[in-house]
């Protein structure tokens, strides 16, 4: 990468541009700007749109250097996880740092740096003339935090594409690009339970009153998965199966056993590795992510609080699966509990791989790369690739994160040598889009 753009890249990882709790409006703001000022330097046009209160997205075009051409959209998104624990990392999350191969900072590969190798493409492509499509820049900044405006955007927007290039997801190995032509959904909920006004002596009181941390795993259970990850039939409603063909192209991929090992995790069964892509590209699954309540020992605590994900499969209804989540949630309160449930959805998606859009991109980042790509579902979200197939847009989604980039975690990073390559691979992609049928 042009050194110019590097330091680019770097100014923008220093704007801490948090949306999940913690972060700065006027951080948000800036990191919008700092966007759109790079499609404006390159001869482009771009402005930031605030729908509802919500932060800035920022709305670019850089057009063809031809009329009728087709029109694409790139999308990426500006907003952070929170950084976690400073003593966790090795240099300031919101300073990049190059140790090794890596550039380290919060945002180097989710999703700033993976998206930052498209947008240079596109304005340098449109900079020297040679830009072939209309490129319409997305960037937003809520991606991290479910919120919503991105899709009012897409929802209200007039003129459509022809398709749309998401770069927010990672390759399928070192040496294997991929297009990620599946992506779960979610419900997201935070469930509240109180049981009484307040903490109650368990010696004067236990053994007669409700006890909230009870309650919340008694409303919990009926929800965990069995012993081989499977869950009850209600919330596997809609999952479609995947094709014959599909399940074997998986098997050309890397053994989803290794895939568990190389993280040092605990499988759930012994099926967990060999069934590996099926569960995470065509089922759903439900985690408690934490739990909270009681303050001090021999109180009954009146109050607990559980934070939980359900990933939905493609073929799933959010606002079906959740109806029914927060029914077999209440069913297990016990009389003069209250329990409140707050929950947001990302819907899934899944698109065919001879589509014209994948089948374009897939030779490109081929010959861009010198690898095979491969066509793969990831277990991750990115709601507004089911809000663009919705508007009926086309998607490729890809990116060149890698398994160990740590994404939301301490310590998040993304190898230097991929700013190239996605650069490389963004850029012939660009230009094969020439050739997209625009009816
Ligand atoms: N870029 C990730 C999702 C991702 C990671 C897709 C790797 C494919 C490969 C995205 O920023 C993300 O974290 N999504 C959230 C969405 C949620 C907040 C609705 C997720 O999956 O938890
Ligand atoms: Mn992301
Ligand atoms: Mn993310």
């Amino acid at each position: 990468m042009e050194p110019g753009r590097l330091e680019e890249l770097y100014d923008w990882l220093r704007i801490p541009s948090i949306s999940t709790g913690g972060g700065e409006a006027k951080d948000l703001q800036d990191a919008a700007e700092f966007a759109a000022e790079i499609v404006r330097r390159a001869g482009g046009e771009a402005e930031l749109v605030t729908i509802d209160g919500g932060n800035p997205l920022v709305i670019g075009e850089l057009r063809a250097n031809s009329e009728n051409a087709p029109t694409v959209i790139i999308y990426g998104h500006y907003d952070v996880q929170g950084p976690g624990p400073l003593d966790a990392w090795q240099s300031a999350p919101f300073e990049p740092e190059v140790r090794g191969e890596r550039l380290y900072a919060r945002g180097a590969a989710d999703d700033k740096g993976n998206f930052f190798p498209l947008l240079a493409a596109a304005c340098d492509l449109f900079q020297s003339g040679e830009l072939a499509v209309n490129v319409r820049v997305v960037i937003e900044g809520e991606e991290e935090a479910g919120g919503e405006s991105v899709a009012a955007w897409v929802k209200a927007d007039q003129r459509g594409a022809d398709c749309a290039i998401v770069f927010d997801s990672a390759m399928e190995d070192a040496e294997t690009p991929a297009i990620t032509i599946g992506l779960r959904g979610c419900v997201s909920t935070m469930i509240t339970v109180t049981a009484q006004p307040r903490d109650l002596h368990s010696g004067l009181y236990g053994g007669s009153v409700q006890n909230a941390l009870h309650v919340l795993q008694r409303v919990l259970a009926p929800l965990l998965p069995d012993g081989e990850g499977n869950l009850r039939e209600e919330l596997r409603a809609g999952v479609e199966p995947p094709s014959a063909a599909e399940l074997e192209s998986w098997q050309q991929l890397r053994p989803g056993q290794e895939m568990l090992d190389e993280v040092g995790a605990t499988p759930l069964s012994e099926n967990s590795g060999p069934d590996f892509r099926r569960r995470n590209g065509a089922e759903p699954s439900f985690e408690v992510n934490w739990i909270e309540g009681g303050a001090a020992r021999t109180v009954v605590p009146a109050e607990a609080r559980a934070f939980v994900t359900l990933r939905l499969a493609p073929g799933q209804d959010p606002g079906a699966i959740e109806a029914e989540l927060e029914r077999l949630l209440r069913s297990e309160v016990p009389a003069g509990v209250s329990i409140e449930i707050e929950s947001h959805t990302a819907t899934p998606s899944l698109f065919a791989a001879d589509l014209p859009a994948i089948e374009i991109a897939r030779k490109a980042i081929d010959h861009a790369s010198g690898m095979n790509t491969a066509l793969i579902r990831s277990g991750g979200s990115i709601p507004v690739v089911a809000d663009f197939a919705a508007a009926g847009i086309p998607v490729i989604v890809s990116g060149f994160g890698l398994a160990d980039d740590e994404i939301h975690a301490p310590n998040e990073s993304f190898t230097v040598t991929n700013l190239d390559l996605g650069e490389r691979c963004a850029r012939e992609l660009l230009l094969a889009l020439a050739a997209l049928p625009t009816d």
